[in-house]
């Protein structure tokens, strides 16, 4: 990572308020709370209203992250939106989300990179930040990913939840939690056709056939996302870790993608590390693709789980297929 260093201010996160559990699940279609425990470690998840969009769960995260930084909106200069569930094609989400902060002028954008999102976006905020442009940038990742489950599909439907995470990155040290130590991006555009929602965009234009065949639901193929993420994520942490001459045994706390708490375990059994440095929320909050590992790193955050000078990864995988891996050192 080049000179100039980039912190995180301030940490927020928002999940919506309806719960939906392995029980109700099990009145919809044809499942059983055994198999998702089994299968997934999932045992409830958060659904956001109906009137409840991306935008809407991005600004409340936002809000939180702002309190947290002891900022007040005007002092943001950028702002990042990642997500596969924006709310329209466009305008941008990140717009939306600006007008929601009453923030004027400032540049907003949408970044879309599955479920790594929030790395990819912590990516681009550094590097605009060390241009030297920006002093504060939001970085949010939101997803209402119940808006694109089909819900007649057992294979799929019991793993999806909605929430959001933010933070603020900033070149200014001041009340800074942590410092970005690297990140690490990569992509296979070979697993586009894993995990997908094929319907809305320019190969597939709404229309009554569309509608008919279901395409504008996430598509899946479990076992191939499964046996990838395992496999990329392995090879990405351990890619960080040996460009930074940083040994495994030196972090203290995994940030992953919240998928599935077997990928989890494989990936703790494939390279070695305690099971316990991961921190899981799944079983709570199901998948909520972009918002995961934010999510999961402000409840730990809150929880007092880091100790000054942790180093935490954040270990993610998506749709695409995409692979974001971020070093992070606790300051506080
Ligand atoms: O953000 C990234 C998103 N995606 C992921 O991370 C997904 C990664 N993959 C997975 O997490 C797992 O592959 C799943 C949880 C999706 C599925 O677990 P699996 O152990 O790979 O199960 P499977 O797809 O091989 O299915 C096993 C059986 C099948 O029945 P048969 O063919 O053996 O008779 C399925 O029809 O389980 C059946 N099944 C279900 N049974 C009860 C599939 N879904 C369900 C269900 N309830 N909800």
């Amino acid at each position: 990572m080049a000179s100039k260093k980039v912190f995180i201010r301030g940490i927020g996160s928002y999940l919506p308020e309806r719960v939906l559990t392995n029980r109700d699940l099990e009145a919809m279609v044809d499942t059983s709370d055994e198999w998702i425990v089994t299968r997934t470690g999932i045992r409830e998840r958060h659904i956001a209203a109906e009137d409840e969009f991306t935008s809407d769960m991005a600004t409340q995260a936002a809000r939180r992250a702002l309190g947290d930084a002891k900022m007040s909106p005007q002092e943001v200069d950028c702002i990042l939106v990642c997500s596969v569930t924006f709310d329209m094609a466009f305008p941008a989400t990140a717009c939306i989300v600006q007008k929601n902060l009453e923030i004027s002028t400032c540049p907003c954008m949408d970044i879309e990179a599955g479920c790594s999102a929030l790395v990819y976006c912590m990516e681009v905020a550094a590097g605009l930040l060390q241009l030297g442009s920006y002093k504060n940038i939001l970085v949010i990742a939101s997803d209402k990913l119940t808006s694109i489950t089909d819900w007649q599909d057992r294979s799929t439907c019991v793993l999806f939840g909605d929430g959001a995470s933010a933070m603020v990155l900033s070149t200014d040290a001041s009340g800074a939690r942590a410092v970005l130590v690297d990140t690490l991006l990569r992509a296979d555009g070979k697993g586009g056709d894993i995990l997908f929602q094929p319907g809305g965009g320019s190969r597939h234009p709404a229309s009554e056939e569309t509608v008919k065949n279901r395409l504008h639901y996430l598509k899946m193929n479990g076992r191939e996302v499964f046996k990838i993420a395992v496999r990329g994520m392995g090879i990405s942490l351990k890619d960080i870790l040996s460009r930074n001459q940083i040994e495994l045994a030196d972090v203290q706390h995994f940030i992953p993608h919240q998928a599935n708490m077997r990928i989890i375990e494989a990936v703790a059994e494939a390279s070695a590390i305690p099971v316990e440095k991961f921190i899981v929320i799944l079983h709570r909050t199901g998948n909520m693709s972009a918002g995961s590992a934010g999510v999961a790193f402000d409840e730990a955050y809150r929880q007092g789980r880091f100790a000054q000078n942790d180093l935490l990864m954040f270990a993610t995988f998506g749709g695409g297929m995409t692979f974001g891996t971020a070093l992070v050192r606790w300051l506080i």
